[in-house]
């Protein structure tokens, strides 16, 4: 199925479809690399603290204008080549009245983990009455819709990327019902019961489509897909229980198409997955996100030195003084040039501690080097 954008939408009405970004990800290169933080909405910035004062984490992604006004933060701040949508990947899961909260410092904590046959059948029935219709559809991702539109109309030629959570991901916190280090639970599912696995990685995989459709309809150019704890797993786990369930989300963004055919672009981020990139590119996205723990020529070659790439700025030279920041920059933007697209990004996400002049002065030094990463020695 092919579905067309709006008009209105920036890729169709000419806003978008020629920045550094959206060209990067369709494997083109510009005279400047496009750069954007992954979280670089949240912490780090002390309007944001400022703005969250006394609003919980998850009631803020539900409120348009604050939902909005935090997302366009770092990209007046910073001058990054994209902004990403403020919201969380288990916010899908608390508009279909899941009970999860954000725990500060720990992360998301569910009242009632999904580990057994009946759990994961109310579980998908909560999904399937959510999802029922378009009617339904639009009610529930309603405050989500809002916040793009909100936001798009701020950002003239400045994509928004949209973004979801794999199902593996976000399975294994609701497996789990906390942050793990393992992911032993989701894992032990997988092998032990496959098929309500699969039964359960199904119903998140509507519900991040549902998600990103949404963004994608109400203006967001270009989506990420977080699977982030993809790196837990073994390729031949990962092929199995995974990929089939991942390719759902990333097949369903690329339907949306340009009057000229463009598909909207996707880009598949994990951490730790230098030996999963692959076959998660296999299973769906058009740029590879590659984590700080792999050198990105190193990546490129392993894809074929045909895929676009994202990443890899290990955080922690964040913290190492211009100098050293400036200088791995640009060894990462060297090495990028093997690649036919280059988004610059952290390997993971920005440190909460993180100073955001140093952000601010990365993107000024980033966007004075050549969009082809072609340095002089
Ligand atoms: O700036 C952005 O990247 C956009 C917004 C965004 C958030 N979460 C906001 C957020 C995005 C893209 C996410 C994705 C997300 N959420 C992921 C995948 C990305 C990754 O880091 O690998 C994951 C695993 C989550 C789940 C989650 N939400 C965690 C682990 C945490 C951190 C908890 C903590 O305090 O350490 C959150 C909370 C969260 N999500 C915050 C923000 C800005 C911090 C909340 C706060 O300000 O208190």
């Amino acid at each position: 199925m092919v579905t067309q954008l709006p008009a209105s939408h920036p890729l169709v009405d000419g806003r978008t479809g020629g920045s550094p970004l959206v060209r990067a990800s369709r494997g083109l290169r510009s005279q400047t690399l496009p750069v954007w933080f992954m979280r670089q909405a949240g912490r780090s910035l002390p309007e944001y603290l400022e703005l969250r004062k006394g609003v919980d984490m998850l009631d803020s992604c539900v409120r348009p204008e604050l939902a909005s006004e935090i997302t366009l933060q770092p990209v007046r701040r910073h001058g990054v080549d994209a902004a990403v949508f403020f919201s969380d990947i288990v916010v899908p899961l608390k508009l279909v009245g899941i009970d999860v909260d954000i725990v500060p410092g720990r992360g998301p904590v569910f009242a009632e983990p999904v580990r057994d046959a009946d759990a994961v059948a109310r579980f998908v029935a909560k999904v399937r009455d959510a999802l029922a219709d378009d009617d339904a559809k639009a009610q529930l991702f309603a405050p989500i819709r809002d916040a793009v539109e909100l936001t798009i109309a701020e950002l003239g030629s400045t994509p928004l990327i949209g973004f979801a959570g794999a199902p593996f991901t976000l399975a294994a916190y609701l497996v789990e019902g906390a942050p793990s280090k393992d992911h032993l639970r989701a894992r032990a599912l997988m092998r032990g019961e496959p098929e309500l696995w699969s039964e359960l990685a199904g119903a998140i995989a509507e519900l991040s489509s549902a998600f990103l459709e949404t963004q994608i309809l109400a203006g967001a150019s270009v989506v990420q897909l977080f699977d982030s704890w993809a790196g837990s797993l073994s390729r031949e786990l990962y092929g199995q229980a995974v990929a089939p369930s991942s390719a759902v989300p990333l097949g369903r963004a690329a339907q949306f198409v340009t009057p000229e055919g463009e598909r909207v672009r996707s880009i598949h981020f994990g951490v730790g997955t230098s030996h999963l990139l692959t076959d998660m590119h296999a299973a769906g996205g058009d740029v590879q996100g590659i984590d700080d723990r792999t050198r990105l020529d190193e990546a490129i070659e392993r894809l074929g030195g045909d895929v676009p790439v994202q990443g890899n700025i290990d955080p922690a030279t964040l913290f190492a003084g211009a100098e050293v920041l400036h200088a791995h920059a640009r060894d990462v933007v060297a090495q990028g040039a093997a690649a036919p697209g280059h988004i610059v990004n952290l390997g993971h996400g920005v440190p909460p501690e993180t100073d955001a002049t140093v952000l601010t002065e990365l993107v000024e030094f980033i966007h004075t080097l050549p969009g082809d990463g072609r340095l002089e020695a």
